[in-house]
């Protein structure tokens, strides 16, 4: 069976510029595809050149195995659900939903049918006769995704389609966007600049940076293992640490280096690294364990010393600023969830430790 989405060499340059670069890349049927990464990184692009709204410059799209170049996007398996989503104001619920079945010309008595069990399917049931503006904007984001559904599309694109709503419903939609995934087996693909959105609701992430994929896999290993600095950057929060190989990585996999504040640390090296080279080390605040007295940390890993300059509350994410005592290398280190430091003071002296094989170094770009 061909994948639902097959990319090959596309690229799209705009005026000198390239937005998208030489992409390759599968999605299977059934998956939730996500693509992520920074404002201006070339999400959309990509996206709308898998929707037929522009043409590659180079490369060729399949979908479903079937060769896209030269197919306009009407005669495409295809649906996209926009950045700033696009319902018609002056149109009823259901009127939006049938739209594009009426544009096909479905008899009316089925499009009424096909309508009443999308809204009923996205949780919106007998809502046909409101207008857009009498719902919320989770409900209108669910009229906007029932009314690519209806169609039934190969696959389903979806440009941030969670960006305009508030914090709260965006949470409440990603669940929601999940289970719909999950109950029509429809295959999506996602864009998106929030790394949460991607690992929660994704089989697959890619990141792309500059016009290019970093990284393509499964949120677990993105998060783990991490293949590029901007993976390791951008991929849950990190600390960043530029350092000097003091050795080639040993046969652990582990290298060792000092930080530019002069601190000795170790961390596993993805790719070889040689001695004297230049690398960025990331170690992550949920990796570190803190703890008032050395002795209370795990006894195989080495401990440093630090005082804290400022604590970050925010609930389960707190998190405490520390610079190391005597290189000042600082460190943001993740609290533990169970408040046993909730009584941690500014200036207080710290111990605190990582396990090495927990945290990645790449060899600096030159
Ligand atoms: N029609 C256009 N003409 C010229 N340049 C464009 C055009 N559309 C996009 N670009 C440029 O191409 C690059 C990629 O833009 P794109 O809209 O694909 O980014 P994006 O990843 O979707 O960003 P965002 O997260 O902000 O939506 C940007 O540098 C943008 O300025
Ligand atoms: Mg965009």
């Amino acid at each position: 069976m061909p994948a639902d989405l097959q990319a090959d060499h596309v690229g799209k340059i705009y005026g000198g510029q390239v937005a998208v670069r030489d992409l390759s890349f599968t999605v299977e049927r059934g998956s939730f595809f996500s693509i992520l990464g920074p404002s201006g990184c070339g999400k959309t692009t990509l996206l709308r050149m898998i929707a037929g709204f522009l043409a590659p410059d180079s490369g060729q799209i399949h979908i479903g195995g079937q060769p896209m170049n030269g197919v306009p996007p009407n005669r495409r398996p295809v649906n996209m659900v926009f950045q700033h989503l696009a319902l018609f104001p002056m149109m009823s619920v259901g009127e939006n939903v049938g739209y594009g079945l009426a544009r096909r010309g479905v008899a009316k008595a089925e499009i009424a049918k096909k309508v009443g069990d999308m809204l009923a399917r996205v949780s919106l049931p007998g809502m046909e006769k409101k207008r857009v503006d009498q719902l919320s904007g989770g409900q209108r984001q669910r009229v906007a995704i029932a009314r690519s559904l209806v169609l039934e599309p190969t696959l389903l694109l979806l440009d941030e389609p969670l960006g305009a709503l508030d914090l709260k419903l965006r949470e409440h939609m990603k669940v929601e966007l999940k289970q719909l995934q999950a109950a029509f087996g429809t295959t999506f693909v996602y864009i998106t600049h929030d790394q949460s959105e991607a690992l929660v609701l994704s089989d697959h992430v890619a990141v792309m940076n500059a016009g290019s994929f970093e990284q393509v896999g499964t949120p677990q290993a993105l998060y783990y293992q991490p293949q590029t600095p901007f993976v390791a950057g951008f991929v849950g929060s990190n600390n960043r640490i530029a350092a000097k190989a003091s050795a080639a990585s040993a046969s652990d996999g582990l290298a060792s280096f000092v930080t530019d504040q002069g601190l000795t640390m170790r961390a596993r090296a993805v790719g070889a690294i040689a001695a004297g080279q230049k690398i960025e080390a990331f170690v992550r605040p949920e990796a570190v364990s803190l703890a008032r007295v050395a002795s209370e940390l795990p006894a195989d890993h080495p401990a440093h010393t630090g005082q804290v300059e400022s604590i970050l509350f925010d609930g389960a994410n707190s998190a405490a600023l520390l610079r190391e005592t005597a290189s000042r290398t600082e460190f943001r280190i993740a609290l533990p969830q169970t408040g046993r430091f909730a009584d941690l003071k500014i200036g207080e002296t710290v111990s605190f430790s990582f396990d090495p094989q927990q945290a990645v170094c790449f060899a600096a770009k030159a």
